[in-house]
């Protein structure tokens, strides 16, 4: 039953309030998406009313961009804004974001652009943006008493889950589908905890995991992407206010994020919107832009033919991390992309490791494949004249090009393999 939790008739309101607040900060209730229903705070995803996606309700406080600036350099120091206690940087958790916003002028000059920054997520404790979002799903994770991490992943969140479990001192019991990236595979097994490979699709892990919550085998299990949904993806956001922060208090015009589910994008846009209702940034209109694989495209099928209805697809692409072929955010990222201005592209596996190459050769940023689809679909909306290259825009690489070698493994070899003599070092250059 939809009820807030100052409604609850065995604690008197005051005290309530307070309890939630120490434990879930500004956040107030779950709301569904669809149809605006409230939840108390709980490990639910899905609204019994219409089955439409849960989402955290806020009460925030006043926000000073002071408070921020004075808080620690990673996602902690917006803590007012996410679903988490005050004391939250007090606890054993992971430390991510505040990573960097790299000027890129040297890539902007090669696509004719004035000004454009890459928001490098590489950077994070397990080398991709999904610390994030796993920092937050952890407080959660403790708050509804849960003993073991879980998750349904594409590799990366597996690593990520793994390593902030072992820092939080859950057990972790994570869940990928078995022919992912071999770097991806040992990042989730080295920090312990234990390790399923699927044999499936993303997708058909996904649907193993919805099946072990209900089991008794999963009970007092959170799986951060599945029942602590609602809390994991608040994650994202933090990546809209440090992108806004670092630019001095300012939304990009432009803005160009990978798409596997879809959650980064809706929560990148709800960051933007929160700061501008905070009154911590201008109120001015920026666009989102979304980016695919072409072997694993269904939200850009959907844009392209104008359809509001996502059909799933089996993925075929080297962007493991994207492949996600019936991506739960989807619809609410056509929506974004229309209603912003913006677009839904998507770039061939060829176009994908040159855009790896590109960006490496001119920033010397070496982003994994998901990186590669985001700077490739730039480069093609530029080419085609469909993002402006006079506005302000930023690219996110969300991992690291570590992670995914064998993507250009192929013409990876040193220059000339020469004796230690400069004649010979002479020949071998000229
Ligand atoms: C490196 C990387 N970038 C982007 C994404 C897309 O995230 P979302 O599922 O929120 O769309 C993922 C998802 O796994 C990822 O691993
Ligand atoms: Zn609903």
């Amino acid at each position: 039953m939809a009820l807030a939790s100052t409604e609850n008739p065995t604690v008197s309101p005051g005290h309530a309030e307070d309890a939630q607040n120490q434990r879930f900060g500004p956040a107030v209730a779950l709301s569904c998406r669809e149809c605006g229903a409230r939840y108390d705070l709980g490990p639910s995803f899905a609204c019994a009313e219409c089955f439409g996606p849960l989402e955290i309700a806020y009460d925030f406080g006043r926000v000073t961009r002071e408070q921020i600036a004075e808080g620690p350099a990673n996602i902690w120091r917006y803590r007012s804004l996410l679903p988490v206690p005050a004391d939250v940087a007090s606890k054993p958790n992971m430390e991510p974001g505040w990573t960097r916003l790299v000027n890129a002028g040297n890539l902007a000059r090669e696509l004719g652009m004035r000004s454009l920054h890459v928001k490098d997520d590489s950077g994070n404790p397990t080398h991709s943006f999904k610390d994030r979002v796993v920092a937050i799903a952890v407080e959660a994770a403790r708050n509804f008493g849960f003993h073991t991490l879980s998750c349904s992943s594409t590799g990366n969140l597996a690593g990520a889950a793994a390593a902030a479990a072992a820092r939080a001192g859950l057990d972790a019991c994570v869940f990928i589908p078995a022919d992912l990236e071999h770097a991806k595979v040992v990042m989730a097994s080295v920090y312990g905890g234990r390790l399923i490979g699927i044999e499936g699709t993303y997708d058909d892990v996904n649907r193993f995991c919805s099946e072990l919550i209900g089991d008794e085998l999963g009970e007092k299990w959170g799986f951060v992407n599945v029942n602590l949904r609602p809390y994991y993806a608040e994650g994202s956001k933090t990546l809209a206010y440090e992108i806004a922060e670092q630019l001095g208090w300012r939304v990009p015009d432009q803005i160009v994020v990978p798409v596997a589910s879809g959650s980064q994008l809706t929560k990148i846009d709800k960051g933007f919107k929160e700061l501008i209702e905070l009154g911590l940034v201008e109120d001015r209109p920026y666009k989102i832009f979304a980016a695919q694989a072409e072997g694993c495209s269904p939200v850009s099928a959907a844009y392209k033919a104008g359809h509001d209805v996502i059909r799933p697809v089996k993925p075929d692409t080297i962007a493991k991390s994207l492949a996600i072929g019936n991506p739960a955010d989807g619809p609410y990222v056509l929506d974004i992309a229309r209603r912003t201005g913006g677009a839904v592209e998507d770039v061939t596996d060829p176009e994908i490791v040159d855009a790896i190459r590109l960006l490496a050769r001119t920033e010397g940023i070496f982003a994994e494949t998901a990186g590669g689809v985001t700077v490739g679909v730039l480069r093609k909306l530029v080419a085609e004249g469909r993002l402006d290259p006079e506005a302000e825009t930023v690219v996110l690489n969300t991992g690291d090009g570590l992670k995914t070698l064998d993507a250009v493994a192929a013409e990876a070899r040193p220059t000339a393999v020469i004796r230690p003599s400069l004649d010979a070092f002479r020949a071998a250059i000229a």
